[in-house]
C-alpha cells in the first residue's frame, strides 16, 4: 500500500467516502443483502432474484447477480470501494481493510471512533515469526477474525482484509521487514498458510478437501501480498512505483513465489494482491503469465486478485509501461487477471475500454463472478449468524491481550549471555536504570499497519519497556537521546549516571519506522548517530550487570556489542507490540525463559557495499563479487546466523529414527535429468529426476528426542535443514524442511517426530526453474549440526 503525498490523499478521499457508506448504506440495523424484510422494505420481490436463492450454488448466484447488470454497473463495482446496485438492493462495499497484526486504522473499511476506540495491536510479524510457533500464528490470526468480526457487526469494518505481507526478506536493507516473515521461503509460506487459516477458517469447515472450495465459508478474506519478486521500497532514488525486478525463473520458483504457492495451496487464501513493481520488464499486475496462468491456473486460486493501491496509475505515470492510455492499461490489467482495483481506473476507464474493443465484457464478468462468490462466501448476502453475538466485549480482552504478550515472549531472541548474567534475580529495593532511545518505546513497537495516527484508533493499551521493568524494581529512567536517530551526545551523560549507580542497567536501543519503513529503505545496518557512543559509554561506568535490548526488523551489526564484555547480555525484541515493554522485562528477570530464533542473517556492515538492494539475485555471483543472499546462499561471516537464539537452560538431541537409503525405482515413463557437477565430483549415472515426473507421496521419518539437560522449563525450536549431495553447481548450501517448538521440562524429554516427504524435503530448483530429486547423498542437519544424518538417495 502507498504512502507518497499523492497516494495518501487518495486515502483521505476515500476515507471520506467510507464515512458516508456506512451512515447511508449501511445503517446499523442492516444485517445481510438477502434478507427477505429488507427487500419487502425496499419494495421489492426477493423471490425474482435468484442470486438470493440459497439452494443455488455461490457460483451460480454470483452468476446470476452478474447478468442482471448493466455495463456501467459493472464498472463501479470493481474499484475498492464497490458502488452497489441500489436497483437491485446490493449496498456499497469498501474492500480495503488491513489486519496485518490486529485491525487497522489504514485503509478506509476499518475505522475506530469514541464508541469502539481500541483494537489488540499484536507483535509485528517479524517478530511474531521468530517463535517458530505454528499455533501461534494460527491462534493471533483466529483472534484477529474475532475482532474484526466485532467490528463488522458495529459497522466499523469490511469482510475483506489485505493481510498478510509474504515477500521474502531477501537483504537487510529492505524497508518492508517489519511486516514479513523473514528470509526464508518456506518459514514465510508456513507463517501465511497458518495466519490465513486463522483469519479465514470457519470452524467445522477448515479442511483442504472440503468438497466445494468455492462455497467453503468464510470468517473473514484474507489477502497474501505482494505479488511478486517485491523488495525494493525506494532505495538511492529507485523506488518501487518505477523498479523493474529482474530475476530468473529459478529464483521465481525457489524464493519469491514459493510462500505464495504455500499460502494459496495450503492456506486456500481468498485473494492474492500484485505488486507496483514490474517483473522482467511487465507490470506484476499486467503479467498474465504470473496472474492467470501461475496463480489461478498452476495454484488453482479460490478468489480474487487484487491490485495494489492505484496500480494502474502507477504502471502507466511511473513505469511509463508501452506509453499505454488508460482504456489499454484496464484493458492489459483485467486479461492478465487483475479482477479489483484498489483506486479508480477500472470503474473509470473499463467501461470505455469495453465499448472501443480492448476488452471484452466477459473478461470484466469473469472478474466480477470472483469477487461475488467471495462475499457471498463471507455471508455478506445470506448472514452468517454463529458471529452475530459477536460485539464489543470480544474486542480487547483479557486473553488477546494476553496473547499479544506470549506472542512477544514467544518471539524475543537471547543473543548473548555471558556467564549466564541472565536471568537478573529480582532482589528487594533494586535500582533498575532502563536507558536508551527506546526505553520508554510505546508506538514504536507497533510498527506499521497498525494506527495511523491521522485517524483513531489506538492498542488496548501499551506496557512499554520503563512499565514492564517499574514492576521488578525502582526504575531510574533516562533516555540517552532523543530519538533513535541519536544525532547528538547531549544526554548521553545522564544515562551514564542512571548507570553507574543501578544495580542493573538496561539500554533499550535500535531502530524504528524513521530509519526503516515502507518507502524508506536503509543506507547502512549499523545503529544510527551516537547509538553506539551511549551504548558503550553506559556499559563502561555501569555498576551492576548489562543488558542490551535491540528493537528493529532488519539485522543490525552490533559486533561493538557481541566483542564488548561489558556488555553481559543481549536480547532482540523486533517491535514486539503493545505488550512488548512488559514481556522484554518478563524475560530478562526470567518469569519466561526465551525460545525465540532469528528469522533473519544478522550481516556484518560490509554487507551492504558487495551488492546493490536492486539485485534480485540470491546466488553468489564471483565476477561481480555479489556474496549471495540469505543462509542458502551466503556462507561468509555474520553478526548472528540464521535460527540463532540462546536459552537459560541447555538443550541436546539425539537422532532416534531417520533412513539412511532411499532406493526409489524408476518407471519407464520416469527420465533422468541431467545436473551440472563440480570438475572432480563423480556424477551419478541418473543425477536427477524431475519431481513432476515422481509421484512424490513418500514420506520418511525423522524423529528427535530433545532433551532439557539444565534445571530451567523452556521452549527449544528444532530447525531440520537438507544439504543436497555436494558437487551440484549453483544449489542451495542447505534449506530448511521442517521445524517445530517445543516445551520441554528441566531433566525431561520429549520426541518429535516429522514426516517429511522426500520432494518436498530434498528437492532442489535447477536453473531453469524445474524442481528435481537428486541423487546421492543428502545430508539432514539438525539446529546448529547438533544432529548431522546422511541418506543416500539411489534411482534403478
Ligand atoms: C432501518 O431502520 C430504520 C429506522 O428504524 C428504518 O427506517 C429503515 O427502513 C430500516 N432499514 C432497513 C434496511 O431495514
Ligand atoms: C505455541 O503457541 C500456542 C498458541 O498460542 C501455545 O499454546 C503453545 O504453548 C506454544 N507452544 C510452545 C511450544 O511454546
Ligand atoms: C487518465 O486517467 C487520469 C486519472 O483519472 C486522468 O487524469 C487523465 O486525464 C486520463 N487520461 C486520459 C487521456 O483520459
Ligand atoms: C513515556 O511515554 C508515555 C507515552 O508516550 C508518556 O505519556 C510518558 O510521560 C513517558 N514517561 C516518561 C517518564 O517520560
Ligand atoms: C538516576 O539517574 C540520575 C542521572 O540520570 C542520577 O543523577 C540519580 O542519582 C539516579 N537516581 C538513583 C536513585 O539512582
Ligand atoms: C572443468 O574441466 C573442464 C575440462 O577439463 C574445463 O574446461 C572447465 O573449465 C572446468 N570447470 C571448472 C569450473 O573448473
Amino acid at each position: 500500500m502507498a504512502k507518497t503525498p499523492r497516494l495518501v490523499l487518495y486515502i483521505y478521499l476515500t476515507f471520506a467516502f467510507c464515512v458516508i457508506y456506512t451512515d447511508a448504506a449501511t445503517p446499523s440495523n442492516f444485517t445481510y443483502v438477502c434478507d427477505p424484510a429488507r427487500y419487502a422494505q425496499l419494495g421489492l420481490d426477493i423471490k425474482s432474484l435468484p442470486f438470493c436463492d440459497k439452494k443455488l450454488s455461490y457460483e451460480v448466484r454470483a452468476r446470476d447477480f452478474v447478468r442482471q447488470l448493466t455495463l456501467y454497473e459493472k464498472v463501479r463495482q470493481l474499484g475498492n470501494r464497490a458502488y452497489g446496485v441500489p436497483r437491485l438492493g446490493v449496498p456499497e462495499y469498501q474492500w480495503w481493510s488491513e489486519a496485518l497484526h490486529g485491525l487497522s486504522n489504514v485503509g478506509p473499511g476499518t475505522f475506530f471512533d469514541n464508541s469502539i476506540p481500541h483494537a489488540t495491536s499484536y507483535p509485528t510479524p517479524i517478530l511474531t515469526t521468530a517463535s517458530f510457533n505454528k499455533s501461534l500464528w494460527n491462534t493471533i490470526g483466529k483472534a484477529v477474525s474475532t475482532e474484526a468480526r466485532a467490528l463488522h457487526n458495529l459497522g466499523h469494518a469490511g469482510l475483506t482484509f489485505w493481510s498478510p505481507t509474504i515477500n521474502v526478506a531477501r537483504d537487510p536493507r529492505w524497508g518492508r521487514i517489519i511486516e514479513t516473515p523473514g528470509e526464508d521461503p518456506f518459514v514465510v509460506g508456513t507463517y501465511a498458510a497458518n495466519y490465513v487459516r486463522g483469519l479465514q477458517d470457519v470452524e467445522g469447515t477448515e479442511s483442504n478437501t472440503y468438497d466445494d472450495l468455492n462455497s467453503r465459508p468464510l470468517k473473514v478474506s484474507a489477502c497474501c501480498k505482494h505479488f511478486t519478486a517485491y523488495d525494493v521500497d525506494n532505495w538511492k532514488g529507485i523506488e518501487r512505483y518505477s523498479f523493474d525486478a529482474r530475476v530468473t525463473e529459478q529464483d521465481l520458483v525457489e524464493t519469491f513465489n514459493r510462500p505464495f504457492q504455500m499460502c494459496v495451496q495450503d492456506g486456500d487464501v481468498s485473494s492474492v494482491m500484485c505488486s507496483y513493481n514490474r517483473v522482467n520488464g511487465i507490470p506484476a499486475c499486467a503479467n498474465h503469465k504470473l496472474l492467470k496462468e501461475t496463480i489461478r491456473q498452476d495454484w488453482n486460486l479460490h478468489g480474487y486478485i487484487v491490485s495494489d493501491c492505484d496500480s494502474v496509475e502507477v504502471m502507466i505515470k511511473d513505469h511509463k509501461w508501452l506509453n499505454v492510455d488508460n482504456e489499454t492499461a484496464v484493458s492489459y490489467t483485467l486479461q492478465a487477471g487483475m479482477d479489483l482495483d484498489c483506486g479508480g481506473y477500472y470503474t473509470d476507464y473499463v467501461e470505455n475500454a469495453v465499448k472501443l474493443g480492448k476488452v471484452g465484457e466477459g473478461d470484466v464478468d469473469k472478474s466480477l463472478q470472483y469477487l461475488y462468490v467471495v462475499l457471498m462466501r463471507l455471508g455478506i448476502f445470506d448472514g452468517q449468524p454463529q458471529y452475530n453475538s459477536l460485539g464489543i466485549n470480544d474486542v480487547c480482552t483479557r486473553a488477546h491481550i494476553e496473547l499479544a504478550g506470549e506472542a512477544a515472549r514467544e518471539g524475543i531472541v537471547l543473543l548473548k549471555n555471558d556467564n549466564g548474567v541472565l536471568p537478573l534475580a529480582t532482589k528487594k529495593n533494586e535500582i533498575l536504570a532502563v536507558v536508551g532511545p527506546h526505553a520508554n518505546a510505546s508506538d514504536a513497537m507497533i510498527g506499521n499497519y497498525a494506527f495511523d495516527p491521522r485517524n483513531k484508533g489506538s492498542p488496548c493499551r501499551y506496557r512499554s519497556p520503563l512499565n514492564g521493568f517499574s514492576s521488578y524494581g525502582s526504575v531510574n529512567y533516562t533516555a540517552g537521546c532523543s530519538s533513535v536517530k541519536c544525532s547528538d551526545g547531549n544526554m548521553i551523560g545522564e544515562a551514564v549516571d542512571a548507570a553507574r549507580t543501578a544495580d542493573a542497567t538496561i539500554i533499550v536501543a535500535g531502530i524504528d519506522l524513521s530509519i526503516e519503513a515502507e518507502g524508506l529503505d536503509r543506507l547502512d545496518i549499523l545503529l544510527p548517530g551516537k547509538q553506539t557512543d551511549l551504548i558503550n559509554q553506559v556499559a563502561d561506568a555501569a555498576k551492576g550487570p548489562v543488558v542490551l535490548v535491540i528493537m528493529s526488523a532488519g539485522g543490525v551489526d552490533i559486533s561493538f556489542a557481541k566483542s564488548n564484555p561489558k556488555i553481559h547480555a543481549i536480547l532482540w525484541a523486533g517491535y514486539p507490540g503493545a505488550e512488548g515493554g512488559q514481556a522484554i522485562a518478563d524475560v530478562v528477570f526470567g518469569k519466561y525463559n526465551p525460545g525465540g530464533r532469528l528469522p533473519l542473517t544478522w550481516y556484518q556492515a560490509d554487507y551492504v557495499d558487495k551488492i546493490p538492494l536492486t539485485s534480485l539475485q540470491l546466488r553468489p555471483d564471483d565476477s561481480k563479487g555479489y556474496p549471495g543472499r540469505t543462509y542458502k546462499f551466503f556462507d561468509g561471516p555474520t553478526v548472528f546466523p540464521y535460527g540463532y537464539g540462546l536459552s537459560y537452560t541447555k538443550f541436546n538431541y539425539a537422532l532416534k529414527a531417520a533412513p539412511s537409503k532411499l532406493p526409489t525405482k524408476l518407471s519407464k515413463f520416469q527420465h533422468c535429468r541431467d545436473l551440472p557437477y563440480k570438475n572432480g565430483t563423480i556424477k551419478p549415472s541418473c543425477p536427477a529426476v524431475l519431481i513432476d515426473d515422481l509421484r512424490c507421496n513418500k514420506k520418511f521419518k525423522l524423529n528427535i528426542e530433545v532433551k532439557n539437560a539444565g534445571n530451567r522449563d523452556g521452549d527449544e525450536v528444532v530447525l531440520v535443514y537438507s544439504q543436497p549431495p555436494l558437487g551440484i553447481i549453483g544449489t542451495h548450501i542447505k534449506q530448511l524442511i521442517k521445524f517445530q517448538r517445543v516445551s520441554v521440562a528441566a531433566g525431561k524429554s520429549k520426541l518429535v517426530d516429522f514426516a517429511i516427504n522426500i520432494c518436498q524435503g530434498l528437492g532442489i530448483v535447477d536453473s531453469n526453474g524445474n524442481t528435481v530429486l537428486p541423487s546421492g547423498s543428502h545430508t539432514i542437519i539438525v539446529g546448529n549440526r547438533q544432529i548431522v544424518h546422511s541418506i543416500q538417495l539411489t534411482y534403478r
